[in-house]
């Protein structure tokens, strides 16, 4: 926002909202009428508007107005003058915890009008008497042009389950080919729900060692049945899985008659750096390919997909189908219409550049972190690491948490007892000012405690 007159006025608005004089659900006076009473041009007053909207304060409703988004004001002595430097969010906290994105954005101005729309299409389907236990054919036929030109997944329809996330197809995966006590390897540290949902089907979860450059796959144990991997974006500690580690791991699954699980959660977003192909694109026969619309939209969706030759999708849908287990027909037709219009691609450039600004603010706040502290993970997703001694870590993560920041720590993602220790920031929660905010007050109680 370029203009003097709409970040002043943004701000006003701003420290309003914070402080309560507005209230959720409350509808703003529309631009013309606004600019009007103030005597500015109406664009200083949509620049306002659009700014609020991006961050997250401000929803509209097409064609009815612009209304107080459901964000509970902080208390006034956090606010400022303008309100752009203190916390917001769901009751008063920061949220820098990992996994969450910018779901503001499916209302706001560039995205909600096509939101809004898919939805409008998607509930004009026909309530489906017997859904198919693989999903709605038409959106697997979008999925399947998706993945093809988004990730470099070559399949056909045949090929692809929709699930309700990547967590889901992972566990439908183990219920339909595994067996208990069958010995599965997951990444140490790694994803503790897809660790959490492996033991809930009753096999053996295999911790199995990660480095910066992702699993370590010299080091895999025996007896593997499946290895479960972030090869994207390693979580939680972000390393790519390197190429001669794909070819690598490719190789051991063949000799071992294994199968490698790709969960490509937040593949969508890099940095800097130039994709490399799913595993999946590598070698199909051995992999099973995650995907998820947790990151992309919204995990309140429950929309992903898995993707696999056909004899195991053939397996998981039989699975599904003894459980009665189903994907509900209007969230897959919203998603459907989304790809097909190329609205989720618009979507995901968008959000790219928005991500992109946040993790730069990230990078800066910890610019001057000092050895044996680092930044981690930087180059792709929705979080980094910030590489602290143990006792460090978990001092700043609780003190930061009676200032309204949350934010994870890294032994939350072990097993066994953790090997490396420090903070994990998710960036894709708060707003822009509420991140800096944020890393400013971490930065400033690591040198209070370092
Ligand atoms: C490693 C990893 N996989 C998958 C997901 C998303 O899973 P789902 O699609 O089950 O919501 C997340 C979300 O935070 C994640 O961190």
């Amino acid at each position: 926002m370029g203009h003097p007159l709409s970040e002043q006025l943004a701000g006003q608005l701003r420290t309003a909202l914070r402080q309560g004089r507005l209230r959720a659900g409350e509808r703003l006076a529309s631009s013309r009428d606004l600019a009007v009473t103030l005597g500015v041009s109406r664009t200083v007053v949509t620049e306002a508007y659009q700014q609020l909207f991006a961050e997250g304060w401000i929803r509209g409703r097409h064609g009815s107005g612009t209304y107080v988004a459901d964000v509970a004001p902080v208390p006034p002595d956090r606010v400022t003058a303008d309100g752009a430097e203190v916390s917001h969010g769901r009751g008063g906290w920061v949220n820098l915890l990992p996994g969450y994105p910018w779901t503001a954005a499916l209302q706001g101005s560039a995205f909600g009008p096509a939101w809004r729309r898919a939805w409008r299409l998607a509930a004009q389907a026909d309530p489906e008497p017997d859904p198919n236990p693989r999903g709605s054919p038409a959106l697997r036929a979008a999925l399947v042009d998706y993945l093809r030109r988004s990730r470099g997944v070559g399949c056909h329809a045949g090929q692809v389950l929709v699930t309700h996330g990547a967590t889901h197809g992972l566990r439908l995966l183990v219920e339909a080919l595994l067996r208990r006590g069958d010995r599965v390897g997951v990444e140490e540290p790694g994803y503790t729900r897809a660790r959490l949902a492996l033991s809930a089907s009753g096999v053996d979860v295999v911790p199995c060692p990660v480095d910066a450059n992702g699993l370590i796959v010299d080091g895999l144990p025996g007896e593997l049945r499946l290895v479960y991997t972030t090869p994207a974006h390693q979580f939680p500690l972000g390393g790519r899985l390197s190429v001669p580690r794909r070819q690598a791991l490719l190789a051991w699954a063949r000799r071992h008659g294994a199968l490698v699980v790709e969960d490509d959660y937040d593949s969508e977003f890099r940095y800097d750096v130039a994709p490399l192909p799913a595993l999946h694109g590598l070698d199909p026969g051995v992999v099973v390919y995650l995907g998820t619309t947790a990151k992309t939209l919204t995990p309140d969706l429950r929309v992903g997909w898995l993707v696999a030759d056909e004899d195991i999708v053939a397996r998981v849908a039989q699975h599904r189908n003894d459980v009665v287990d189903r994907n509900p027909t209007v969230p897959q037709e919203a998603v459907r219409f989304l790809i097909e219009r190329g609205d989720l691609d618009r979507h995901v450039r968008r959000m790219r550049h928005e991500y992109a600004r946040r993790r730069a603010a990230v990078v800066e706040a910890f610019a001057g972190l000092e050895p044996p502290a680092a930044l981690r993970g930087d180059t792709a997703g929705l979080h980094v690491v910030v590489e602290l001694p143990a006792e460090l870590a978990t001092e700043v993560a609780g003190a930061a948490g009676e200032r309204g920041v949350r934010v994870g720590t890294l032994d939350r993602s072990y097993a066994g007892p953790p090997t490396r220790s420090g903070l994990v920031l998710g960036y894709g929660a708060a707003s822009l000012a509420d991140l800096r905010w944020g890393c400013a007050l971490l930065t400033r109680l690591l040198v209070a405690d370092g």
